[in-house]
This record gives C-alpha cells, sequence and structure tokens, in this order.
C-alpha cells in the first residue's frame, strides 16, 4: 500500500490538499468535425435574410501570426507597457497593430493554439499544478503570446454589425482591433464578443492582435496558454438576434404533447424605432418542418432591445436521450419593413429533466442513475487546444465505458463538447469557474448559462467547487446573488454546489436546488435524514489513482498500480464509492473524478511525475482496467476483463494477483490450462485470484445461465518485433480541422501485444494531413507533445494527425528502430469548408 502521509519528498501536494485531507480525517462539520460545429447555435446555414445584409458567422482560426512577448519588458513585448502613450490616444495603441507592422518574424499558425505544451518541462515545486510548464510570475519571457490577424472587410460592410467573438482564451486577454483598445477579458474560460462596427476599416483591411497573459491561473490544474478555443467574425444587419439571444425549453406531459416555449430577444440597433416580427419555424429531427408560428409584431425603439415569447406545440415529439439524442432546430427569421433583416439557428432538445428527493434523478421520467466523470479539458498531443473531433472522440470513450454524463470540471466549458454531448448522448453538469458574485463573476456566469442554455444535454448547473465560504452565510448571500442570475437566464433548471465541507445550516446548502457532495460518502445518510427535503447528487467522488498498464508502485517513475486499490485520504475506491451510491435510490448519482488523466496535479507523487493518475483512461483514452469496472457495472454490454499482463520474467514461482471486472454470473480462471478455481460474481464487485506465476497462457471464461459467454486471455509474449497502427477513423474531412486519432502498438512476431514494450516510435506523416501532437499516456514523460518521436508506453503510443484543405490520401508511418514498421492510408475527402475570414 502506499502510505498517503504528507512527506514533502513524497509528493507536490499543495497547501490545498493538506486542508483537504485534514478536512477528510477529522469529519469537520461545517462527418462530424464541421457538419458538427456547422449546427451549432447560430452557425448551421440559416434561413434566408435579404435586407441589412442578412447574417454571417465566419471562422476567423487560420491565418494567425504568433510570438510570445515579455510579462517585464516592453522592449521585448512589443513595446506594451512602454510608459506613457499606449492608451493617450484612440487607435493609437501599440506598433503591432498598425496595418505596416513586419510580422514576417511571427510564427504562422492555425488556432486553436495552447503554447503552454510546447514549453519544457521544469522540475519546479510552483509549476507542479500547471503541468510543470515555465508560466507565472517567474517566467516572464514564455507567459505572454501574442496573436495578429490581417484581413479585409468589404466596403458593403458598411452599416452592419461587425463582431469579433472569442469562444475561450486562457487568458486575461487584450484585444485591440486597428489600434484601438477594444477590451480585456480575465477569465480563461468564459466566452466573450466585442462589437467592433466603429474601429472597422470598410474595403481596406484590419488588423487584430491579441495579447494573451497565462502569468496567473484561474486554477489549480493544468489550464494551457493562448487563444486555445474557436475565434468568429459575426456580421449581422442593425437589428437583428443578438448573442445567444434565443431561449427554448419545453415542458413535455409522458406520452403527450410538448409545449416548446420560444423566448427570442431582438436588437434594433438603428437611430429610428423598427416595427419587427419575430417568425419561429421548428425543424424535426428528420429535418421536417413541423410548425411555423409568427410572433404578434413589436414596435423595438431605437437602440434598445426587445423579447418576443411564442409557445409551439409538438404533438408527439421525439425526445432527447442518452440512447437516442434527438436533436430539433429552430429556425428564427426576424422581420422588419416588410422584409427578413436577420436569421438564426438554435439547435435544441425536447426532454425533461428533475432532480427527486427520494428516486435521484428522472429523465423524460424515466429514473436514471447519473454514471459521470468529471474532467478537465486537456488532452494528449494538444494540450489545451483540442480540435473540435477529440471533443467527439471523449464522449465516444465515455459512452463505451456505460456513463452517462460529465461535469465540466471546474469552468465553463468549450462549446463542441456541449455539442459533442449533445449529439452522442450524454448529460452533463455545466460548472462555472468559481462561487463568485462580484460583476466579473457573475459575468462569467450568465455568459455560460446564455451560452449553453439551449442544449438538452445540461440537466443542472454548477456554481462552484468545495469553495471556502460554502458553509458561511457570506457563502450563501454569494450563491444566492448567482442563483438569481442563473434562474433569470434560465428558469428551467436547478443549481448546485460541489461541496466537500460545511453542508447544512446556514451556508450554500439553503440556497441550492439540489445538495452536492464531494467525496464524504461517510456523511450522505446523516445528511439525507436531517434535510429529506433536499435532493442529493455526488458530485465529485472517487479520486482513485491508477497509471496504466503499471502492476507495483514505483515511486521513483511516479507510477502507481492500476489495481482498484489507490486513492489519497479524502478520496474512495471506484468500487467503494459506486457500491454506496448504487444502493442509495435517493442519490442521482455521482461524477468520478476523473475520466481522462490531465496535466498537473501528480498525485501521489511530485517530479518525475508531471500528469495526474486520477484518470480511469490515460491521457490519450487508452482505458486503465478500472475502465472495465464502469463498463461492467454502468454500461449494458457483458464485459469479462483480465488483468495484469502476463510478462513477469523475474517473478516465476511467486504470486500475482490477478483481478477480473465482469458482469457475468461466475468466472472460472485458467494457468496455461490448468484451472485456478471458479468465482461467482457479486454485483459492483471485482474477482480476484493470486496466481503463481509461470509464463504462458492466463485466461477468464465467463458463464451466464451456466453458458460460457466470453473468454478472455493475456498471454506472456516474445519481445518487441513490429508495430500495429490503427486510426480511430478511416475517412476524414479535407478541412484543415478534422483529425484522426492512431493507435500505435507494439507487437511481438506472434502479433501478440507486448504490454511492457517502450520503444521510441517516430511518425511520418504524407499527403493531405500532418502530425499535430504525440501522447503515450504515461504520466512522467517529459518529450514533447509536439515532437515527432515519442517513446511508446506499456506498449502504446498514440499520433493525432490533421487533415489539410485539400483532399487527397494521407499515409501515416510508424516506424522504430529493429521493429517492423506500419503504415496506414487515410482518406481526407473533400467536404464543404465551414465558411471562415479569408
Ligand atoms: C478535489 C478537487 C479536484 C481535484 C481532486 C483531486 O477535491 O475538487 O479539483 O483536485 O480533489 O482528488
Amino acid at each position: 500500500m502506499i502510505m498517503w502521509t504528507y512527506r514533502p519528498e513524497m509528493s507536490d501536494f499543495t497547501r490545498r490538499d493538506l486542508l483537504k485531507s485534514s478536512i477528510a480525517a477529522s469529519a469537520v462539520a461545517a462527418e462530424q468535425t464541421s457538419a458538427a460545429a456547422q449546427s451549432r447555435q447560430g452557425n448551421a446555414a440559416p434561413p434566408a435574410a435579404s435586407a441589412g445584409g442578412g447574417r454571417e458567422r465566419l471562422l476567423l482560426d487560420f491565418g494567425w501570426r504568433f510570438h510570445l512577448g515579455h510579462a517585464n519588458d516592453p522592449a521585448q513585448d512589443f513595446g506594451w507597457g512602454n510608459g506613457g502613450g499606449t492608451f493617450a490616444k484612440s487607435g493609437n495603441t501599440v506598433p503591432a497593430a498598425r496595418p505596416n507592422f513586419d510580422d514576417s518574424g511571427w510564427r504562422k499558425l492555425d488556432l486553436p493554439h495552447d503554447w503552454a505544451i510546447e514549453l519544457p518541462f521544469e522540475n519546479n515545486r510552483a509549476l507542479t499544478d500547471h503541468g510543470s510548464h515555465p508560466l507565472g510570475r517567474n517566467f516572464p519571457a514564455t507567459s505572454i503570446g501574442w496573436y495578429r490577424r490581417v484581413f479585409d472587410l468589404p466596403a458593403s460592410d458598411l452599416g452592419r454589425r461587425i463582431a469579433l467573438e472569442f469562444d475561450g482564451v486562457y487568458r486575461n486577454s487584450i484585444v485591440i482591433f486597428n489600434g484601438h483598445y477594444i477590451g480585456d477579458n480575465f477569465s480563461g474560460y468564459a466566452p466573450f464578443r466585442y462589437d467592433v462596427s466603429d474601429q472597422a476599416n470598410y474595403g481596406s483591411r484590419n488588423v487584430l492582435l491579441v495579447r494573451v497573459d497565462a502569468t496567473l491561473g484561474d486554477g489549480w490544474f493544468y489550464e494551457g496558454a493562448g487563444i486555445y478555443r474557436h475565434v468568429w467574425l459575426t456580421k449581422t444587419g442593425p437589428v437583428h438576434v443578438p448573442q445567444w439571444g434565443t431561449f427554448v425549453r419545453s415542458t413535455v406531459r409522458p406520452g403527450g404533447p410538448a409545449a416548446v416555449r420560444i423566448s427570442t430577444e431582438v436588437d434594433n440597433e438603428t437611430a429610428g424605432v423598427r416595427n419587427c416580427r419575430v417568425v419561429s419555424r421548428i425543424v424535426d429531427p428528420a429535418g421536417k418542418a413541423i410548425a411555423t408560428v409568427a410572433a404578434t409584431p413589436m414596435a423595438i425603439p431605437a437602440w434598445s432591445r426587445r423579447e418576443f415569447d411564442q409557445t409551439i406545440q409538438v404533438s408527439s415529439p421525439a425526445l432527447w436521450s442518452v440512447e437516442d439524442p434527438k436533436l430539433y432546430r429552430l429556425e428564427t427569421t426576424v422581420e422588419s419593413g416588410g422584409a427578413a433583416v436577420d436569421s438564426y439557428v438554435t439547435p435544441f432538445g425536447i426532454r425533461s429533466a428533475r432532480f427527486d428527493v427520494d428516486k435521484g434523478f428522472f429523465l423524460n421520467e424515466k429514473p436514471v442513475k447519473l454514471k459521470g466523470t468529471c474532467n478537465h479539458q486537456d488532452f494528449a498531443g494538444v494540450g489545451a487546444a483540442l480540435p473540435d473531433r477529440i471533443q467527439y472522440y471523449r464522449v465516444e470513450r465515455l459512452k463505451d465505458m456505460g456513463s452517462n454524463s460529465i461535469r465540466t470540471s471546474h469552468n465553463p466549458p468549450t462549446p463542441e463538447l456541449v455539442d459533442a454531448c449533445d449529439q452522442l448522448g450524454l448529460m452533463m453538469m455545466c460548472e462555472t469557474r468559481m462561487m463568485d458574485s462580484t460583476p466579473e463573476g457573475l459575468s462569467q456566469l450568465e455568459r455560460m448559462v446564455r451560452c449553453h442554455r439551449n442544449h438538452p444535454s445540461i440537466v443542472i448547473w454548477s456554481i462552484g467547487n468545495e469553495e471556502p465560504e460554502q458553509g458561511t452565510e457570506r457563502g450563501a448571500r454569494i450563491e444566492a446573488t448567482m442563483k438569481r442570475v442563473v434562474k433569470a437566464n434560465d428558469d428551467s433548471r436547478p443549481i448546485t454546489q460541489a461541496m466537500n465541507n460545511g453542508w447544512g445550516g446556514n451556508g450554500a446548502t439553503k440556497v441550492q436546488d439540489v445538495q452536492g457532495f464531494n467525496y464524504n460518502e461517510g456523511r450522505i445518510d446523516q445528511f439525507h435524514k436531517d434535510y429529506p427535503a433536499l435532493p442529493m447528487v455526488g458530485t465529485e467522488t472517487a479520486s482513485t489513482v491508477a497509471t496504466r498498464g503499471i502492476y507495483f508502485n514505483d515511486r521513483e517513475k511516479g507510477y502507481v498500480r492500476a489495481y482498484d486499490l489507490e486513492h489519497p485520504p479524502w478520496a474512495a475506491l471506484a468500487e467503494v464509492w459506486w457500491k454506496f451510491y448504487d444502493e442509495r435510490p435517493f442519490l442521482a448519482g455521482g461524477f468520478a473524478w476523473t475520466g481522462f488523466d490531465y496535466r498537473g496535479e501528480p498525485t501521489p507523487y511530485g517530479w518525475p511525475c508531471i500528469n495526474s493518475h486520477f484518470g480511469i483512461m490515460d491521457m490519450c483514452g487508452f482505458p486503465k482496467d478500472n475502465f472495465y469496472y464502469y463498463q461492467a457495472w454502468w454500461g449494458s454490454k457483458p464485459v469479462l476483463h483480465l488483468f495484469p499482463h502476463w510478462n513477469w520474467e523475474g517473478k516465476e514461482g511467486q504470486e500475482i494477483a490477478v483481478w477480473v471486472h465482469s458482469n457475468l454470473d461466475r468466472v472460472e480462471l485458467f494457468l496455461n490450462g490448468q484451472s485456478q478455481g471458479a468465482q461467482d460474481v457479486t454485483r459492483n464487485t471485482h474477482l480476484e485470484w493470486k496466481v503463481k506465476y509461470a509464463p504462458g497462457t492466463i485466461e477468464a471464461k465467463g458463464y451466464k445461465g451456466g453458458q460460457q459467454v466470453l473468454a478472455a486471455k493475456r498471454e506472456t509474449s516474445g519481445p518487441a518485433a513490429k508495430i500495429v497502427l490503427r486510426a480511430d477513423r478511416p475517412r476524414l474531412s479535407a478541412n484543415g480541422e478534422d483529425v484522426a486519432l492512431l493507435t500505435a502498438q507494439i507487437v511481438d512476431a506472434q502479433g501478440r501485444e507486448v504490454p511492457i514494450a517502450d520503444n521510441e516510435l517516430t511518425f511520418q506523416v504524407t499527403g493531405g494531413g500532418r502530425l499535430i501532437g504525440l501522447g503515450n499516456g504515461d504520466p512522467s514523460c517529459h518529450e514533447m507533445d509536439t515532437a515527432a518521436s515519442r517513446r511508446a508506453f506499456n506498449g502504446l503510443c498514440m499520433a493525432i494527425v490533421q487533415t489539410s484543405k485539400s483532399a487527397d490520401e494521407i499515409q501515416v508511418q510508424a516506424s522504430s528502430p529493429g521493429l517492423e514498421q506500419a503504415v496506414v492510408s487515410l482518406t481526407s475527402a473533400a467536404v464543404p469548408l465551414r465558411p471562415s475570414v479569408p
């Protein structure tokens, strides 16, 4: 067993962790990528709008220039902060904002981009939580990034509203447009928008400059650095639906019709009164228009906003569910002066969701346990800058595990993650960065709610995580103000807070619709007795630690055995927390910390470890053994997973713990054909044998109703001989955005996995794609994500290949000295490109 004492040399635990552990210990009271993204709100092919120039939403991801700046030295920071003058006169900030500035020394890149993963790893306690990359006050030369983009606007755009929309920039960004300071945005996660109609140059060049300052952190986990989400340029007529200006929610009667209530805001950005009418058309999941309703016209005064309300009956709605995530589309047309002046598309779903004090949670009036994971947003190879496809890949992996929900700990999510959850069927607890009722905190919260409130996947909002004020009256006041803001923007969903202390009394509990519990299973029953009218959910559970393919703890390398045996003091094993939740119908379910490993929080060991081990999957989405525990007890398919591997040279005759995760009735284990005994499976529990190691084959046979239905075996392999390369999809979109995720596996001459192989693999990509990142799931690996080669870790390695915009074949080759190489051919096919800024 790991000793979970807090020796300074053992780990880079922060004070926060120490606090947490003492709290626990003393029990203190108190086609996918483009098509999917096209369908997102306000972005799908809109119904025709003629007058006022109509609406355009153009992707502004391609063709940027990037350069690191400097936090302390204006000379290395493009003159930023060079004494007086920067803000002295409108339109005259820094030379880099001028059209004639020479940016040829700046690197060309496309967004999304995270420069943190391009920095080396440093053994420095102050950097541990952020993935050991040099960001912060002591690293001024690597903490500032400048992004520059030049584009034309036609003369005909004059009179339209021109806006820049950022889905998320990490962090503290300053936007300068044509020399004008436009605004700054503090949050690393909340989306933001600037209307730049006044500052734009019509019929000529425009210079967009973004200074990003990642010196300070938002959170205590890896967060990246840079413009790591999409940027958009939107153009509308002066009378238009504002950003996130539609809200669709429905009341569903079981088996009956749904009343779909639609609120539509319309802005009149002209100097005169405008008579407007909103026409709402609902398109069903099959693409058929099923209802069109015109609202009573309204006069909107100059420079004002008005809201139109409509209710449409849908007689036999196709409900959104986890198994069958049916999506509708609202097409909004704004008419003024007898013409259509704007159009806006809002995907939505019809479903009911409610939390219940006795029976947990209901989706469409059926009881459903939330089988969830918490997740940070970074991924192997790309850091925080995930191409859209990787959001889908991650959701697919979670669903494959039998999970039905996700918590976006601890920040507003990337829009494409919410799209992926809508489209693939994963419910979401959507969380803002922290409990904060300042103008900044409320603004972040409001932006999150408005941005995502039409998504059927979101079933609850979370307003914070383990906040020091969670149990105080002051905390309750803050939460009450936050709740008011949530309800003003979305009256259809409950709120919770992920609390690890301070439940009940005069704290945040008295404000919440649903009580969140982080860990602390031992206190749940008493709370339920004391507060029988409050529904409850496990906002955060587990924090079980494991390293993929490792079966003995190794402090020096920073590895933790992957049996379900290790967890910090505040946390629990998979088998313990899930059994607890499963046995209590009043609990709505829980969210295990975490679905995927993430950079930072290397627990329990510190350097050389730079990643967390909490993931049920590693950084690449390769399953650890606990994946199959959840798959067995969360999913619906028969599971028989046998581990560890059977390559234990030097341990002949020694006892090895052999585990099986299975949801069958009975499992019999064999070593080289000799039965080691059969055992009955108990619900939510693994099976275990002690087996004296002898090379050969260990095999499990699984029985259901007396019949053998599955078998699983692990064989002692020979030495590494060749590489097997598999892509997640053979056919990609030639849009410069889509990616293939390739898994390289090392096998022996007979094609058997070599589960301990660590050969260095080199990847070469030719044709219509390029390598954008590598990963191997090793939490202690210091090879660069952006290099061309990477060691395999316990037999596996991942390469991420992105398409160009030219339809072509893509050849990916993986090679390693002494191994037979592997080549995979992918097809990158022509697709309609998303409208983007040339
Ligand atoms: C929780 C916290 C998470 C993470 C986790 C590790 O208390 O909410 O962000 O730090 O501990 O176990």
